[in-house]
């Protein structure tokens, strides 16, 4: 069903879009990336240099889309889908920087949202947050749990959601908007201060560092691997519907810090030590998913062990 379909991903050169873009050819799709390259990395995507079936734009989704695929357009048709992954992705930068975060976030995303409207594509993933939930006190956490989220980054992951609901409804564009729990892989950046815990603990064990754990360690979150998400947004690309209501991505499993922490150095030899420093404020304590809805609605369930998932991430750091 997904042969040849021309699927426009925003994104792309990053962590999740380049493994969700390998998924994509893999099917047999044409591919338009869009990507400033803030955080994207060109050899995300070194893999498909001599591929026809992949073009790559350098564009700001801030500044509008239109343009940048007019010429694709003519040779390959209309845009059929969108899977929409762009984002300034740190919560904390969010904070400091609450007008950048409205400016990709939110009126960039808009702006890929009218171009979808105005070309009449058939369907758009959003790649929301786990972030729009807020301190919860029940778990795992449902998707129908009223919404209270702590920064600009999940107010703006949110309010799209809404956005989306608006294009179903009244424009009756099929959306999927997808909250992601705390996902990790391989070309997660381990440099960024604002990186996964995964990535930075397999950059510092791999290099013999020490590591040190914010509070206690008892923290837990859902760790989601790569692999399972890029699965879950193709699913939900070629699944029929999508009412702009959201579906958590996680694998309703809750690791600690402390585990992560161990299970890591494992791996790598075992040669850091692990201590622990200043509980970071406002740290959400607990974190894990309800996956049933994204089960019902795509059949995606996540299928890769914390363990598999870990040793592919730190085999990948230290080329292995
Ligand atoms: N990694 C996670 O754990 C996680 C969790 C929840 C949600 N998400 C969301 O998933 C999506 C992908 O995140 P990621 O972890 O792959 O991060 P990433 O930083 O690797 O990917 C983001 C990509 O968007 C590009 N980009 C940023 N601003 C842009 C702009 N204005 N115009 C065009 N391109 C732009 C970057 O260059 C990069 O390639 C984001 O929307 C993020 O908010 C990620």
């Amino acid at each position: 069903m997904s042969d040849n379909a021309f699927v426009v991903v925003t994104g792309g050169a990053g962590f999740i879009g380049s493994h969700t873009v390998d998924r994509l050819l893999n099917q047999g799709c044409r591919v338009a990336v869009i990507d400033n390259f803030s955080t994207g990395r060109l050899e995300n995507l070194a893999q498909w240099k001599e591929e026809e079936r992949l073009e790559i734009l350098t564009v700001d989704i801030a500044d509008g889309i239109f343009a940048s695929l007019s010429a694709l357009e003519e040779r390959w048709g209309p845009v059929e889908r969108i899977i929409h992954l762009a984002a300034q992705t740190s919560v904390v930068h969010s904070i400091d920087s609450p007008l950048g975060d409205v400016r990709t976030n939110y009126t960039g995303t808009v702006q890929v949202l009218e171009y979808a409207r105005r070309k009449k594509v058939k369907k758009i993933v959003f790649a929301s947050s786990a972030a729009v939930y807020g301190d919860v006190e029940e778990f795992p956490v449902r998707e129908d749990f009223v919404c209270s989220p702590l920064s600009p980054y999940g107010i703006n992951k949110l309010s799209v959601e809404f956005w989306l609901g608006y294009h179903s409804k009244v424009h009756g564009i099929d959306t999927a908007p997808l909250r992601f729990f705390n996902v990790y892989g391989p070309r997660q950046d381990p440099s960024s201060p604002y990186s996964g815990v995964i990535s930075i603990f397999a950059d510092r064990c791999s290099a013999g560092k020490d590591l040190t754990i914010f509070g206690d360690g008892e923290q837990t979150r859902d760790f989601v691997y790569v692999g399972d998400v890029s699965r879950a947004i193709v699913l939900a690309c070629f699944a029929k519907g999508g009412d702009g209501s959201p579906a958590n991505i996680g694998t309703g499993l809750e690791t600690s810090v402390n585990d992560l922490a161990t299970l890591i150095n494992e791996f790598c030899g075992g040669k850091s030590t692990i201590s622990h420093g200043e509980s970071r404020e406002g740290e959400i304590l607990k974190s894990v998913a309800d996956v049933s809805r994204a089960k019902e609605r795509f059949d995606f369930s996540a299928k890769t062990a914390l363990r598999d998932g870990l040793k592919d991430t730190v085999t990948a750091l230290t080329g292995g």
